[in-house]
């Protein structure tokens, strides 16, 4: 890596970057930034990589979700704790329906920064620099808001701190304790369609600690609690690498913005600033891949984000949509084969399938979501690959951006609560919704795959009944 530095990306023109009108500015928030503690610790980052490995070999599944982008607005106590609350009830579904242990990755605590395909919008005779993320300017339609603003970035680093920090609080204090769910009840779960579904998970989770608590006496200390990790798009370079660090008694570079930083679909080439400056860095990290995804790209970039195969290092999330992922995804799987590296492949289902409605709306159906999803469990199934995880775009609020799911929401429902900035979440509901579908397929899927083993094996077909896995909501350090 004498090659590398967490500068060296400079020598590379970077795409999506804004442009600044005052560089002294931008270059006395940077040295400020370096200076700042960071968000995370490496041994955090370390741990993670851990459990993402284990993803990888199929030991757990990945749950990765949040808001397209986060606002600084956003910042306050109710939504972190819906957000925690709706991925706190998802992974507990999940861990029932695929039996396995779940690792919980929010998109947030730094999901400030967006791409755009243009660099300014027009309205009229009017042209302003393009909403990039309240990271960068504001979205209002005027010179002041889109102007670039640096101090921006101190005010994203610090609302990051200020979001970690109460999820940390509230992990710490028991929020997540498995004996009390009830902590997670979101005000309209009573009223969803899966309510009675989900008491029947919770009812069965508390049973079986109950059981082991008394009946075998086991210290359920350990296992009573879960814990988050923290991710975003590294798409701003020069934030990202403000917090780049070395730490005492560790080789190399790390990323201490986020545990788990991804590389955006539309800064994903080889070539690239972005690839250059993630290649330096120690986290975990996901790069996005789709149809455009050519297969000497993809053994580049394998060559150099992923050229030791370190286990849990490298995550693909792929974002087909439902019309191409058939045609696109085998190949992927094949020539990351063929590489012989071992990659996480989770599923985004979100990016592929947006359209705008007649009425000018962003949307999302439930049922396109759905069924990517499940058609790449059969595509990685049939391939003798692996689905490990799967990357959301959802809020815990009951607002109305992707259509469909139990209650049927119409296109006529998203003028109600239409509140994205960016792209179409979809609600508490429909992502509950999605839990329990996407555990369901999971185990089909998965449980037919066993199904066939032991017939190969004809070593009888009798499984015993399958109990909930409590070692999905460990608690690791
Ligand atoms: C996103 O995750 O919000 C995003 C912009 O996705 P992609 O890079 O896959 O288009
Ligand atoms: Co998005």
């Amino acid at each position: 890596m004498s090659d590398w530095s967490p500068e060296s990306w400079k020598a590379i023109g970077a795409i999506q970057q804004p442009q600044y009108d005052d560089l002294h500015e931008l270059n006395a928030v940077i040295s400020e930034l370096q200076r700042l503690p960071p968000l995370v610790t490496s041994w955090e980052v370390e741990a993670l990589k851990v459990q993402l490995a284990e993803a990888a070999r199929g030991e757990r599944f990945l749950l990765q979700g949040g808001d397209c982008a986060e606002s600084f607005a956003g910042c306050s106590s109710e939504t972190i704790t819906n957000k925690l609350k709706i991925l706190l009830q998802m992974s507990l579904v999940l861990v029932h329906g695929t039996k396995k242990r779940v690792v919980r990755v929010g998109r947030f605590a730094g999901q400030y920064a967006k791409p755009r395909s243009s660099d300014t919008e027009k309205r009229g005779d009017q042209e302003f620099p393009s909403y990039r993320g309240d990271l960068v300017n504001s979205l209002a339609f005027d010179a002041e808001s889109r102007r670039p603003n640096p101090q921006r970035l101190l005010r994203g680093y610090e609302r990051s701190a200020l979001t970690l920090n109460f999820v940390r609080g509230l992990i710490d204090g028991g929020f997540a304790d498995l004996h009390h769910p009830e902590y997670w009840g979101l005000d309209f779960v009573k009223h969803s369609p899966h309510a009675a579904e989900y008491e029947a998970v919770v009812t069965s989770i508390g049973d079986s600690l109950r059981f082991m608590e008394t009946l075998a006496g086991i210290d359920v200390g350990q296992i009573d609690r879960v814990d988050f990790f923290s991710s975003h798009e590294g798409l701003h370079l020069l934030y990202e690498q403000a917090h780049t660090r070395q730490v005492p008694r560790r080789e190399g570079w790390y990323n201490l913005s986020t545990h788990f930083p991804w590389i955006g679909m539309r800064t994903a080439a080889p070539g690239g600033a972005h690839v250059e400056f993630f290649r330096g860095i120690n986290n975990p990290i996901g790069v996005k891949v789709g149809s455009g995804v050519k297969r000497d790209d993809l053994l580049r970039m394998l060559d150099l984000l992923h050229p030791i195969d370190e286990p849990g290092r490298l995550t693909l999330i792929h974002r087909f949509g439902v019309g191409a992922i058939e045609a696109g995804l085998p190949d992927l799987i094949e020539t990351v084969r063929a590489s012989g590296k071992t990659v996480l492949w989770v599923c985004d289902p979100m990016h592929g399938n947006t359209r705008a409605t007649e009425n000018g709306f962003k949307t999302r159906s439930f049922d396109d979501i759905l069924r990517e999803v499940e058609l790449a469990f059969e595509i990685h199934q049939s391939t003798s690959s692996k689905l490990g995880g799967v990357h959301f775009e959802l809020t815990g609020e009951n607002v109305t951006e992707c259509v469909g799911g139990a209650r049927g929401l119409s296109e006529v429902d998203l003028t109600r609560a239409y509140e994205s900035q960016v792209d179409p979440r979809l609600n508490y509901e429909q992502a509950l919704e999605m839990a329990f579908l996407v555990g369901r397929k999971m185990h089909s899927v998965e449980g037919s795959r066993a199904e066939r083993l032991l017939a190969d094996g004809s070593k009888g077909s009798d499984f015993g009944p399958i109990r909930p896995s409590l070692s999905g909501l460990n608690h690791e350090h």
